[in-house]
């Protein structure tokens, strides 16, 4: 076969596979998920899957054309049968819900209380990063959500994604700056009446010398919410352990109490 002939012949079978492929898709519930991004214009292909967390799957997305940026993570929560919310009244305490079908349906734990508490995480984990994001937060810039999934700033390259500061050995000269920035997010946070509630070096990912926080659907509301001060002081352990890590000690209780205090004098 000449040159020519075989270069076509793999083209087409290249065409072939790919259309195959799309027909796949069709039937895939991750790519039915995203149809509606697809539909509008915000993604044009799915890479592969980045990692399967324990509420959702995160995947690495060809950003549409018309996007400013070449990819975008797609957040897709785990199917109402098959999750482990971080359910619970802990959470959910004082979340404000105008529905009053849907507080009872809550309330009752029915299968429709079930549904409209899986899209609830979903828009309240959007409108955290929506709200954060514009307060100047160290947070993936969100995109858009619909009632399966949020689109956000992917980290990373495909083949690459950002790693979990967990899995990061940082060198010397990046431990302080790290905390520090680390520390004025929750802050920042505070001021803006979020506390995280499930802040460790898993939900923090590093990229090219910088740390991005993740993962705020279970984000409380300190100022209707009895277990936030808690939550905080978790939050804030959970970056003093890592920190510890490279031998810079802070009193984690202190900066808590500190924190809370001046949030509650109105300081922040
Ligand atoms: N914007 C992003 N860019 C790159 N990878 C991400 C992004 N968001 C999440 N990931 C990856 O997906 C994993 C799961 O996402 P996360 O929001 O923490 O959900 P879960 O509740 O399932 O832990 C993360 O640990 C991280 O590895
Ligand atoms: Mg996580």
């Amino acid at each position: 076969m000449s040159k020519r002939k075989l270069l076509r012949a793999l083209e087409e079978q290249e065409e072939l596979e790919a259309l195959q492929e799309r027909e796949e898709e069709v039937e895939d519930p991750i790519r039915s998920s995203l149809d509606s991004f697809f539909a509008d214009a915000l993604i044009s292909e799915i890479i592969h899957e980045v990692k399967s967390g324990k509420e959702a799957t995160v995947y690495c997305c060809r950003a549409h054309p018309s996007q400013d940026v070449p990819y975008i993570a797609a957040k897709v929560y785990r199917s109402r049968n098959n999750r482990g919310f971080k359910n619970d009244s802990m959470y959910q305490e004082g979340r404000f819900i105008g529905d009053q079908r849907i507080k009872r349906a809550l309330k009752n734990k029915s299968d429709v209380g079930r549904e409209a508490q899986f899209s609830m995480w979903i828009a309240h984990e959007f409108a955290m990063l929506t709200m954060l994001y514009k307060a100047g937060a160290t947070i993936p810039r969100p995109i858009a959500h619909n009632g399966n999934a949020i689109l956000m700033e992917y980290l990373g390259e495909p083949q690459q994604p950002a790693p979990a500061l967990q899995h990061v050995q940082l060198t010397p000269d990046e431990v302080y700056p790290t905390f520090a920035r680390l520390m004025d997010n929750i802050e920042l946070w505070l001021a803006h009446n979020v506390v995280h509630g499930d802040l460790s070096a898993y939900n923090i990912l590093y990229w090219e010398g910088k740390v991005t926080i993740i993962d705020f659907p279970q984000a409380v509301d300190p100022r209707v919410n009895s277990h936030a001060f808690t939550l905080l002081a978790r939050d804030i352990d959970n970056v003093c352990k890592y920190i510890g890590r490279y031998g810079l000690r802070r009193d984690s209780g202190e900066l808590a109490n500190r924190l809370w205090h001046r949030f509650k004098n109105s300081q922040l």
